[in-house]
């Protein structure tokens, strides 16, 4: 007899027996959590000799960033991506750049880094085990030691919320922010938004306006409740008039996700839980994986859970046969997306990851460039 329920919570392991759930979805169930970082303690004092304001070439949320500014962003993408290696490489020649990664991470660190030596930089890794974080460092004390080897920007993931602002606080240095906890992982919002321009307009990059994407619906699908992925493309596609829906089941989306965004934008984000309704409507569908991390005792049913949310070539055919496919990965394959999807024609996944080495150069670009003449 199959068990109906699934206890994805951090503690347990081989809670899912269920031989009748497709091998991936299994796996996943199966996986144990990565250990939580020693340091997790993103102290919201911040003091200390370079305590202050966040510095202007700093990337800690989607929400604040001003069209111009994003568009500025997206031109300088553009303008490095085609460019040869040698001049690119002399852009922040022998500039020091230190990945800071609290939580495990493929796509992310491996972009910036990749866009980081591209433009000719030195960059350090530093990653939660195999560093004094494992022995109890303090956030704070880690990026200012970075800041006095002569660390120039720092790219932070951290599993907590709100960490990227307490760092960019605490050293008065460039932070760009890789994901911190369920809160923003800006970067991702904005090769997000370059793959849905690209579709939607083909090379050319449009100026951006608030109707840009006036008349295109986006659904998100999945784990929106824990999803930094979901939020910042929230605080983003809105404002460039984009309708935005929020797919999920009630567990994995809370009703006040509708609000978001302050007003004239508020309308523009709904919440839906009838995944076949939203496709009707989207050009872009963007599917998340459940953040089986970060699922503290939730309880879900995975074979209902696909039943309703995931994303397969049926339910692709006959709901949404134009539409873009996305998603930020990691996917589960068989669970929230079937290899026949993110594979087939309407997908632009790979695109997306392409495009996340484009946006990282011109971060980085923008971050030693900023405050500068
Ligand atoms: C996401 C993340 O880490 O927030 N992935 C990514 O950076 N591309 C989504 C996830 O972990 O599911």
């Amino acid at each position: 007899m199959r068990p109906k329920l699934f206890t994805l919570d951090n503690g347990h392991r081989d809670t899912v027996t269920d031989k009748t759930l497709p091998k991936p979805a299994r796996q996943f169930a199966r996986r144990t959590p990565p250990p939580a970082a020693a340091e997790d303690r993103a102290d919201a004092t911040v003091t200390g000799p370079f305590a202050g304001k966040a510095h202007p070439g700093s990337l800690l949320s989607a929400g604040p960033l001003p069209l111009r500014e994003i568009g500025r962003i997206l031109a300088r993408a553009d303008r490095l991506e085609p460019e040869g290696a040698a001049k690119r490489a002399r852009r922040l020649a022998h500039r020091r750049i230190a990945l800071l990664f609290y939580e495990a991470s493929t796509r992310t660190r491996t972009s910036f880094e990749l866009a980081a030596k591209s433009l000719g930089a030195e960059t350090t890794l530093v990653s939660a085990l195999s560093s004094s974080i494992e022995k109890g460092e303090s956030l704070q004390d880690t990026g200012l030691t970075l800041r006095a080897m002569g660390v120039e920007v720092i790219v932070l993931r951290h599993p907590q919320s709100g960490a990227a602002e307490v760092l960019a606080r605490a050293i008065g240095l460039p932070v760009l922010n890789a994901g911190d906890g369920t809160h923003e992982h800006p970067s991702q919002a904005l090769l997000d938004l370059r793959t849905i321009l690209q579709w939607k307009f083909g090379g050319k990059t449009p100026t951006l306006t608030p109707r840009t994407l006036r008349g295109m619906t986006v659904t998100i699908c999945g784990d929106i409740l824990h999803s930094r992925v979901a939020r910042s493309n929230a605080l983003l596609l809105p404002r460039l008039g984009a309708r935005l829906l929020l797919c999920g089941p009630p567990t994995l989306l809370p009703e006040v996700a509708a609000q978001l965004l302050p007003a004239p934008t508020t309308g523009q984000i709904e919440v839906h839980h009838d995944f076949e309704a939203c496709l009707r409507q989207s050009q872009v569908v963007m599917m998340l994986r459940i953040q089986k991390e970060r699922l503290n005792n939730l309880q879900l049913d995975l074979h209902e859970y696909m039943a309703g949310y995931q994303l397969n070539a049926a339910r692709l055919r006959n709901f949404a046969p134009q539409s873009a496919v996305m998603h930020p990965g990691p996917m589960v394959r068989g669970l929230e997306i079937t290899s026949e999807v993110a594979d087939g024609p309407q997908s632009v996944i790979e695109k997306q990851v392409a495009n996340g080495v484009a946006i990282r150069m011109a971060l980085l670009v923008r971050a030693l460039k900023a405050g500068k003449p």
